[in-house]
Parts: structure tokens; sequence; C-alpha cells
């Protein structure tokens, strides 16, 4: 493993440039390599097989160009796959999971709506990260509306959103908990439904943080100063390959696509 190597971020689909964006504010030194496993996608209608034996696969294929590190940035994946690929590699492996002892810190008693995939919201994983606020913590299943999201379909996200949230109870909402990476990527539109008055979670800079302590105790950080490149893959061909770039354009507005080799 070498320093000079990329850290890896896995998704599903393009939800993982939200957490790409987090990651790379905190780390610009670094070269990052994505991929997104669009032909596959959604996994948060699969059952935890599948979406293990899709994640292992994909991750295997990133190990095997040389990454420093791994981002499991989808919470489908990391429900249902991160204690197999924690156990699979030698470099370190961190997933994204949904924040919702960060949403149970804020201040205030009203209900955590965690928005989330079918899977995710069933996983065990998700009902330890929730038992000790069961009393708060109400999950919010989004089926349908990573699909509208990776359709850039801006109407239908609209109807979406305002018939999923008809029947929330707003005033009692306290914090608003984004159990899937897609959705930061329509964070305004959520932002609104609820008049901007709520705070909204993903947790994302803590798992940046943690990565970047893990990297610096491993001496595998590149030298500040120098700023990373972003690269870019699909199992989806270039049709996402090209969404994905527009998604980070938005994200990041700056991108660089180059893929490992080229
Ligand atoms: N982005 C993934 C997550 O965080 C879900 C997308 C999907 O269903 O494939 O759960």
């Amino acid at each position: 493993m070498r320093k000079e190597n990329p850290i890896g971020v896995f998704d599903s689909g393009s939800g993982g440039i939200s957490v790409l964006h987090s990651f790379r504010r905190m780390m610009p030194q670094e070269d990052f390599f994505y991929f997104g496993d669009h032909i596959n996608m959604p996994y948060g209608e699969k059952s935890p097989d599948e979406i293990r034996a899709l994640t292992i696969n994909a991750c295997d294929a990133m190990a095997d160009l040389g990454i420093k590190a791994l981002v499991i940035a989808c919470n489908s994946a990391s429900t249902a796959a991160l204690d197999r690929l924690l156990a699979r590699y030698q470099f370190p492996v961190l997933g994204i999971e949904p924040a919702v002892a960060k949403a149970a810190a804020l201040p205030g008693k009203g209900l955590l709506l965690v928005m989330a995939t079918t899977a995710t919201l069933a996983s065990l994983r998700f009902k330890t990260l929730a038992s000790p606020f069961e009393d708060r913590v109400t999950p919010l299943p989004c089926p349908g509306l990573v699909e509208l999201i990776e359709a850039e379909d801006k109407s239908g996200q609209d109807a979406y959103l305002s018939h999923l949230f008809s029947s929330v109870p707003k005033e009692d909402v306290a914090a608003l908990v984004l159990g899937c990476t897609h959705y930061p990527l329509i964070k305004d539109k959520i932002a609104q439904a609820f008049q901007k008055t709520v705070p909204i979670i993903d947790g994302y800079e803590r798992a940046a943080e943690t990565l970047l302590s893990r990297l610096k105790n491993a001496r595998l950080l590149n030298e500040p100063g120098q700023f990373g490149k972003v690269m870019i893959n699909s199992s989806g061909g270039p049709e996402t390959k090209a969404r994905l770039e527009r998604f980070l354009v938005d994200q990041l507005s700056l991108i660089q696509t180059n893929n490992p080799g080229d």
C-alpha cells in the first residue's frame, strides 16, 4: 500500500458524490477514485445477501486497482457488508451509516426523522444505531427516490417529496437524518419542504475526520500543498459516467476525470 495511491469511494450509483465532496474538503491533497455500480442500482430494495455480494465484488475490483483506503459511501452497502469488508482488506475501510447519534445530540427532544432505503432501515445495524433513541427515531423509507435523483427528474422529485412529507407531523420533527447518500444531492428541496427550519444531518464530516486520522497514524497521507485529482468510473458505461461528472461538477465545481491507468 503506497501513500501515492488514491482513496477509493464506492456507492451503488451517484449518491457517494455527496460524500466525496466532504472527504475532499477535509483532504484536498489526496487523489480519489470513485466507483458507482449503476448497472446494479438500486441496492436499497435488494436483499442483504444480494447487496453484500454486489458490494464485495465491486470493492474487490477497486482494491485490485490499488487504493490506500476505502470509503463505503452507501448506507445500504455499509449496513449489509461493512463487517465483511473490514475483515477482507489490509487498508483502512470506513462505512457511511445513518448519523442518528449526531442528530440525537442536538438540542430539542422532538422526532428524529430518518430518511433511508428499505434495506438500510430493515438492517440489524440500523436497529442497533437507533435503539438508544428508539422513542424519538422515526424511520421514513423512500423507495423510488434514488431512481428519481439518478434520472435528474426534478418535477418527479418534487411530487415524491410532497407526497412523502404530507403524512409527517413537521412541527414535531427535531432533526432530519439523511440515511442514504443520494439524498444530499437534493438537500435544498428537502430543506425547503421543512421551510429550512429543521437541521439536516449527514455525518460525512465526522467520517472524513476519522479517515484523516487513520491515514495520518498509518503515515499514508499525501504531503500537504498539492491538489489531488478525482477519477471516476461506473459499471453503467458512458451515460452514467457522464451523469457522475455532472453531479461532481455540481458538488465540487471543479473536476478532473481520469481513470487509473489513463
Ligand atoms: N446511496 C445508497 C445509500 O446510501 C442507496 C442507493 C440505492 O438504493 O442503490 O443507501
